[in-house]
């Protein structure tokens, strides 16, 4: 499903955020992406989100060689991803439900359509009581779950989050994870990136473990 091969990304001539980074992950399969800050994480997942691209090697997702992808194509690449951000990003001027449901309106699918899908995801990650409110009327947990909510409203090919649980305490942080564990349990393929190197290997899943920029392990 997602193939990253041979895959190294320079910033300028000094620094080498990714050294030769392959690994394939299949539709269905979870991992966590660990490594202390500054291990090269999130520019993996800039990467596969098509923000950047590699010095060298390639990447390609689903029916997508990235390589390839012409500029045009890189919003239908985007809507078949669901990222989650350290921030949350919510809209402050938008209930729960109107950031869930944002995304699908953007994509132009029907009212009935988006209203079905809004109230299954956040029925899912437990925050649909919480549909009416504000974010600011959300707790931290709240938020980054109506968050993920809006990730995989679309039902994406690949759910990626980077850093999800920078904002939270631990109990949030385990709650957090778990909730991946359990989307992935029913079906979807998710890439966690986490500095909790720590607490991600207690979820019993893939770990790939980056250390400055070299991929030093992969552990199912
Ligand atoms: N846009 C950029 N320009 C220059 N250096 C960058 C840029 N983005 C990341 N880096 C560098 O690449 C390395 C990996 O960074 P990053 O992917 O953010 O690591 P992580 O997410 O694991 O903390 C770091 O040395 C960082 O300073
Ligand atoms: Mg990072």
């Amino acid at each position: 499903m997602l193939e990253v091969k041979e895959v190294t990304k320079e910033y300028g001539d000094r620094i080498t955020a990714l050294s030769n980074v392959s690994f394939e992950l299949e539709k269905g399969e979870m991992a966590f992406l660990t490594g202390a800050s500054g291990a090269g994480k999130s520019t993996l997942l800039r990467l596969i989100f098509r923000e950047e691209f590699p010095t060298s090697g390639e990447i390609s997702l689903g029916p997508y060689n990235l390589a390839e992808l012409p500029k045009s194509k890189i919003p239908d690449l985007r809507r078949h991803l669901g990222y989650v951000f350290q921030d949350f990003r919510l809209i402050s001027e938008r209930t729960a439900f109107e950031n869930v449901a944002l995304p699908l309106e953007v994509a132009g699918k029907a009212l009935r359509y988006i209203r079905k899908r809004v109230d299954e995801a956040m029925k899912q990650v437990g925050v649909w009581q919480r549909r009416n409110s504000y974010p600011r009327q959300l707790s931290g947990g709240e938020a980054q779950r109506v968050a993920l909510a809006r990730a995989i409203a679309n039902e994406p090919l690949l759910l990626l989050a980077d850093e999800p649980t920078g904002n939270l305490d631990m109990k949030n942080s385990r709650d957090l994870f778990e909730l991946f564990c359990k989307l992935n349990l029913q079906g979807a393929t998710v890439i966690v990136a986490t500095h909790q190197v720590a607490m991600a290997s207690e979820f019993g899943k893939r770990i790939l473990h980056l250390e400055d920029g070299i991929l030093k392990q992969d552990k199912k």
